[in-house]
């Protein structure tokens, strides 16, 4: 399977990577592959609401910029994992631009190898989720319909873990 993983943080060491790299470690060890996009080292644009896309565009973005790998990328995902730390009871900024811009992405439908999602969540506080799984929930799978492979949060001494980073190896490696 493809895997096509958007992270949020811009630690590209910190709480959020180290699950993800956990968790590619046991989906490749699977023979899944693997590609991580870290949204904030790319430059992308929020959506302009201009209705290019759902007009004249038939599903393509007016905006070229580094979103068009991802739109590439999103093309053989069979699963997306969004990951990203928690910024004001939210996910982070620059993932919120990525994730806006799959309004072109989903129309007229969604990607259609994409059939799974997850999400991986770092934060320094605990409970502070609701907001992240409300859009996970309600765009990835509601809207797209995609099936919940499972929700992963580390807060506090979580990150980092032995036992969180294992949790997040065995979900890699888990997936058929
Ligand atoms: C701008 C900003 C906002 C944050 N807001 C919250 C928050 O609302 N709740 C919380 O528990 N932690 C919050 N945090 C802490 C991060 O979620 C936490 O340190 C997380 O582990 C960072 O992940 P990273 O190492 O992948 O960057 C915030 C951090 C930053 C920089």
């Amino acid at each position: 399977m493809n895997i096509l993983i958007l992270n949020g943080s811009p630690r590209l060491k910190g709480s959020t990577r180290q699950m993800i790299d956990a968790f590619r470690e046991g989906a490749v060890s699977a023979g899944h592959t693997v590609e991580i996009a870290d949204v904030c080292k790319m430059k992308i644009g929020g959506c302009l609401a201009c209705e290019y896309c759902h007009t004249k565009g038939k599903g393509k973005c007016v905006q070229k910029d580094d979103m068009q790998k991802i739109y590439a990328l999103l093309g053989d995902a069979q699963m997306l994992v969004i990951a990203s730390p928690i910024y004001y009871h939210g996910i982070s900024g620059q993932l919120k631009c990525a994730i806006d811009r799959f309004y072109s992405a989903a129309y007229p439908v969604g990607p259609s190898n994409l059939k799974k999602a997850a999400m991986i969540l770092s934060s320094g506080d605990p409970d502070m989720y609701e907001g992240a799984l409300f859009s996970f929930k309600g765009d990835f799978l509601g809207y797209l319909g995609l099936e919940n492979m499972g929700v992963f949060t580390a807060y506090g001494s979580e990150n980092g873990s032995k036992q969180k980073l294992d949790e997040l190896r065995q979900f890699g490696q888990s997936l058929q």
